[in-house]
């Protein structure tokens, strides 16, 4: 076996894949290119993080920049770097909740949601109320691959194979505020220590929240002293319009977790960010709480300057105001493919984020449809995937222009048609 047949690729087959995958070799704006010589327009960021598009070299040179100067330092205990100081500054003004603190984190939004998590427990037992662990998700909720953001996670497929990870966690219905009450009560406040919610859920099937939904469940963690935990690992910097989905829906968390587009993926980088309320145990003057977590790599300074950069560019480009303008751009192109008949339902309207779901009699029909639209919509030239087994993901780069937006549509409208 050559050496390219060595790679174990995330979430695939390999008994089918090895030998076939597409190597991607470059990219410019929201268009990539393999190996070949093809290029493809991306509907999908990458994984919903490249949001600047691909090629900028303000952030090829601000990574280069940093790393002549200092590669990478710890920041344990008493160590810091200057980028990492200026982007936990940045993030804290940008954040929509009083007196922030940013912990950065190194990877993506699983080690964001793992130390949100664990700063939660940590919070209630450094003010007094040790017994307040569990943690409560939702049905369709993907809150990563870590231990903790696995237990937590509302998709059967991708919890079921581990059995049991992290204890003292529920899941609630996505859509019902009634019931995360239910279980609150049940459980006992004394017990409850945080709600996870993805405002927008992105990788369950891009699920917008229902009308009032996220305005009860604000509600209801604030009458139980629940910490409501915002995971805006898709949704933070910009994808629904404004720099938080928080923002938009008014949410006020007590901690918000990021990654993905706090650096577009140029290097991987998050955030978990802390309410004043949260971080005041372990920050007021003589306290002897400390927040015993951290990866080697937090506060990776080159990480942290081209998060800088990124933020830079979204601002100089205005990139989240023509986020804004495109959502209705992107409704209204997915919206005539709701009428085709192998679609079930098209869910668009909160940024630039849209799943187009397949029938359910279609797929109970032709269990091999789904994954065939995702390939013939690739040999159009667009990349797109499946979202938990139904759904096909549009969530493209803020750079994408309204052509391309069109063309996009276009080519699920072909491939649902002809495969359908
Ligand atoms: C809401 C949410 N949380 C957490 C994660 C995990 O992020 P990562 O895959 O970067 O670790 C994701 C990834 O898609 C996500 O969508």
């Amino acid at each position: 076996m050559g050496t390219s047949q060595c790679m174990w690729n995330p979430f695939a087959n390999m008994g089918t894949l090895a030998g076939k995958a597409v190597t991607i070799v470059g990219g410019y704006g929201s268009t990539v290119f393999d190996s070949e010589g093809r290029a493809y327009l991306d509907a999908l960021a990458s994984l919903w993080y490249c949001n600047v598009g691909y090629g900028r070299q303000e952030l090829v040179q601000a990574a280069a920049a940093q790393m002549s100067e200092l590669s990478a330092f710890q920041t344990f205990e008493f160590y810091s770097n200057h980028p990492a100081e200026a982007l936990s500054r940045r993030i804290a003004g940008l954040a929509p909740m009083q007196d922030a603190k940013v912990f950065l984190t190194p990877g993506g939004g699983s080690d964001a949601v793992d130390t949100a998590g664990k700063l939660a427990r940590a919070y209630w037992r450094a003010v007094g109320q040790p017994t307040r662990q569990v943690i409560i998700s939702r049905s369709h909720a993907y809150h990563g691959m870590n231990a903790y953001g696995t237990s937590l996670g509302g998709i059967p497929l991708l919890t079921e194979p581990f059995g049991p990870l992290v204890g003292q966690v529920e899941q609630v219905p996505w859509d019902d505020p009634a019931g995360l009450e239910k279980t609150i009560e049940m459980l006992g406040d004394a017990r409850v220590a945080a709600f996870f919610c993805e405002p927008v859920i992105g990788a369950g099937g891009v699920y917008p929240p229902p009308p009032g939904y996220l305005a009860q469940v604000r509600e209801i963690c604030r009458r139980h002293d629940v910490l409501f935990v915002a995971d805006e690992v898709i949704t933070g910097f910009g994808r629904v319009g404004e720099w938080f989905a928080s923002t938009r829906f008014d949410l006020e968390p007590d901690l918000i977790t990021t990654a993905k587009g706090l650096s577009s993926g140029y290097l991987p980088i998050g955030a978990v960010i802390a309410s004043g309320r949260v971080a005041e145990p372990f920050w007021r003057q003589g306290s002897t709480e400390v927040f015993r977590h951290g990866y080697t790599y937090s506060g990776h300074p080159a990480a942290a300057a081209v998060a800088l950069a990124n933020l830079d560019l979204i601002e100089r480009d205005h990139l989240i105001a023509r986020v804004a303008e495109l959502e209705p751009v992107l409704a209204s192109a997915v919206a005539p493919l709701a009428e085709l008949p192998v679609v079930g339902a098209v869910r668009a309207g909160t940024g630039l984020l849209a799943a187009v779901e397949i029938a359910e009699d279609a797929r109970a029909a032709d269990p091999t449809l789904a994954p065939r639209l995702v390939l013939a919509i690739r040999e159009s030239g667009v990349i797109t995937r499946l979202l938990r087994g139904i759904a096909l993901q549009i969530s493209p780069p803020f750079v994408i222009t309204e052509a391309e937006i069109v063309r996009i549509a276009e080519v699920y409208g072909e491939a649902l048609s002809s495969l359908g």
